[in-house]
C-alpha cells in the first residue's frame, strides 16, 4: 500500500493516541501504542475500544487481524520504532488555568532510554507554547544526549471527536514544526514525517512547516478561535433574548458571508469537552506567564459568555417550573458534551443538570451512548437507559445534546409520557414547527417565543 512503511510507536492511548495508531496501522505502518493504563491497553489487544468514536471498533478490529498493530504497557517495547508519536494527555492543572505536563514529561522521561540514535520524536499533544524545546532537552537527559541530538518535530492534532478516524487520515492541513527551518536536519525530519504521512500527502492535503512555537500556537489558536466563534454567537444570542431577535435567523445570515462562515455558529448552551474549554484557560495562563496577558483577556469573556448560556438554561427550566423546582420533574436529553461521542467532560448538559438537581427537582438524564461514563463519574444524577423512563411524568423536557435520535422523535408519540409538554431547545436543533403542531410549547435559547 505504502512505498515506505516505517516502524511506530504512539504513547498514550486516549481518544488522541488510539485513534492515531489505529489509523497509522491502517496506512500500512507497524505500530507498536503503549500507556501505563492496563486494563485500556488489554481492552484494546483483545479489540475493544474503552470509548466511543464511530468507526474505531471496526478499524482496530481489522488492523488487529493485519498483524500490524500490537499494544502493551512495556516502554521498552517501542525501542524498535523509527517514529514515536507523544499523544498523551495535557488537562487543566487542578484548581489552576494552566495545563498539567505531568503526562508530557513522564512520556519524554519513559522514552529517553529506549529511543534509538535516527528515530524521530514527533509531539501531538496540545501544550503550551515553548514545550518542545524543553521536551527535547528532557528526551535528551534521559537518553544521555545533547539537545540537538534528539530529532524532534511538533506536529498538533486538529481532529474532533466523533470524527477521529476522518480527521486523521484527511484532516485540512498538516502542520510541522521544527527546531531548525531550512537546516538540513529540519529537511530530513520532515523527509522521515513525510513517509508516515505519505497516503494522505498524496491527495494534495496541505503541510506547513514552521518553527516550534508557532507550531505550537497554531494549535491552541484555532481552538480560541472556534472557541471565541461560539461564544460570539451565544452573546448574540443573549442580545436577540432582550432585544426580541432570532439567533437562528440571524446565525443563517451572517453565516451567507464567506468571510464569516456558518460553520461553528450553533447558538445553545455553549461549548464543553476535554478541549476547547481547558485549551482557553491553558493559552491564557500561558501568555500570563509570558507577560502577554492582555492580549487574550477577551478570552476570559469568552469563556463567562459560555457559562452565562448554562445558566440561562437553568433559568429557563425554571420558569417554566412555574419559579421553583421544587418537586418538579425535569427530563434532560444528552449527557454527553456533544453527539457521536460518550466524553462528558466538562459537559454542559451535565452542568445543567446538576444544577437543576441542586435547585430541588428531581433530574432523569438520558443519552444514547454516554450514560456509562456518566453513572461512573457523575454519579449524584439520575440516569435512565429509556427515554420513555427519562421523559415519564416531566414538567419540562430539556434538550441538550444534539443527538440525531432526539431531532428523529416524534413529539406527537412522545407527548403523552409527560406531565407538562414543555421542551426548551438548548441546541436549537428540534423543529419548533413540528413540536407545537404535536401541542408542545417550544422555547429555545436567543429566540422569541416562537
Ligand atoms: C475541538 C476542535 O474542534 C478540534 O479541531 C480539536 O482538535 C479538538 O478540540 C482538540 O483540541 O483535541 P472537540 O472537542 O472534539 O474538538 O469538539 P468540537 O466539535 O469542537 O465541539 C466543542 C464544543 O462546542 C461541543 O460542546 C459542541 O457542542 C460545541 N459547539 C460546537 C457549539 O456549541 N456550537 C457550535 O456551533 C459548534
Amino acid at each position: 500500500m505504502l512505498s515506505v512503511a516505517r516502524t511506530i510507536s504512539v504513547i498514550g492511548t486516549g481518544y488522541l493516541g488510539a485513534v492515531h495508531a489505529v489509523c497509522m496501522a491502517q496506512l500500512g505502518h507497524t505500530v507498536i501504542a503503549v500507556d501505563v493504563d492496563e486494563d485500556k491497553i488489554a481492552a484494546f489487544a483483545a479489540g475493544r475500544t474503552p470509548f466511543y468514536e464511530p468507526g474505531l471498533d471496526e478499524l482496530l478490529t481489522e488492523t488487529l487481524a493485519t498483524g500490524r498493530l500490537t499494544f502493551t504497557t512495556d516502554p521498552a517495547q517501542v525501542a524498535d520504532a523509527e517514529v514515536h508519536f507523544i499523544c498523551v494527555g495535557t488537562p487543566q492543572a487542578p484548581g489552576e488555568f494552566r495545563a498539567d505536563l505531568t503526562y508530557v514529561y513522564a512520556a519524554a522521561d519513559g522514552l529517553g532510554p529506549y529511543l534509538r540514535e535516527d528515530a524521530l520524536v514527533v509531539g501531538k499533544s496540545t501544550v503550551p507554547v515553548a514545550t518542545a524545546e524543553r521536551l527535547r532537552r528532557r528526551i535528551a537527559a534521559a537518553a544521555g544526549r545533547e539537545a540537538e541530538q534528539v530529532r524532534l518535530i511538533w506536529n498538533p492534532e486538529f481532529l474532533r471527536e466523533g470524527f477521529g478516524i476522518e480527521d486523521t487520515l484527511t484532516p485540512d492541513r498538516f502542520v510541522y514544526g521544527v527546531a531548525e527551518p531550512g537546516s538540513a536536519e529540519a529537511e530530513a525530519d520532515v523527509a522521515l514525517l513525510d513517509d508516515v504521512y505519505a497516503v494522505p500527502l498524496a491527495s494534495g492535503i496541505p503541510r506547513l512547516v514552521m518553527d516550534y512555537p508557532t507550531s505550537e500556537l497554531v494549535k491552541v489558536a484555532a481552538n480560541a478561535f472556534l472557541a471565541t466563534k461560539i461564544s460570539f454567537i451565544n452573546a448574540m444570542s443573549e442580545v436577540c433574548e432582550t432585544a426580541g431577535g432570532d439567533v437562528v435567523a440571524l446565525a443563517k445570515a451572517i453565516g451567507h458571508d464567506d468571510r464569516i462562515g456558518a460553520k461553528f455558529l450553533g447558538a445553545g448552551v455553549g461549548f464543553g469537552g476535554g478541549c476547547l474549554p481547558k485549551d482557553i484557560r491553558a493559552f491564557m495562563a500561558r501568555a500570563g506567564e509570558l507577560g502577554a496577558d492582555q492580549a487574550l483577556t477577551f478570552l476570559r469573556e469568552v469563556d463567562a459568555i459560555n457559562d452565562r448560556r448554562r445558566a440561562r438554561m437553568v433559568d429557563l427550566a425554571r420558569e417554566a417550573c412555574n419559579g421553583s423546582f421544587i418537586g418538579k420533574q425535569v427530563a434532560v436529553l444528552g449527557a454527553a458534551f456533544k453527539p457521536n461521542s460518550d466524553d462528558i467532560r466538562d459537559s454542559p448538559a451535565l452542568d445543567v443538570a446538576e444544577q437543576i438537581h441542586a435547585a430541588g427537582a428531581q433530574v432523569r438524564v438520558h443519552d444514547p451512548r454516554a450514560l456509562p461514563v456518566a453513572r461512573a463519574h457523575r454519579p449524584g444524577l439520575d440516569y435512565r437507559d429509556s427515554l420513555e423512563e427519562a421523559l415519564a411524568g416531566a414538567d419540562v423536557v430539556l434538550h441538550l445534546t444534539e443527538w440525531q435520535d432526539y431531532r428523529d422523535l416524534d413529539p406527537a408519540a412522545v407527548r403523552g409520557a409527560v406531565t407538562n409538554p414543555v421542551v426548551i431547545d438548548g441546541r436549537n436543533k428540534l423543529d419548533p414547527d413540528r413540536w407545537k403542531a404535536a401541542g408542545w410549547t417550544y422555547r429555545a435559547l436567543g429566540r422569541p417565543n416562537l
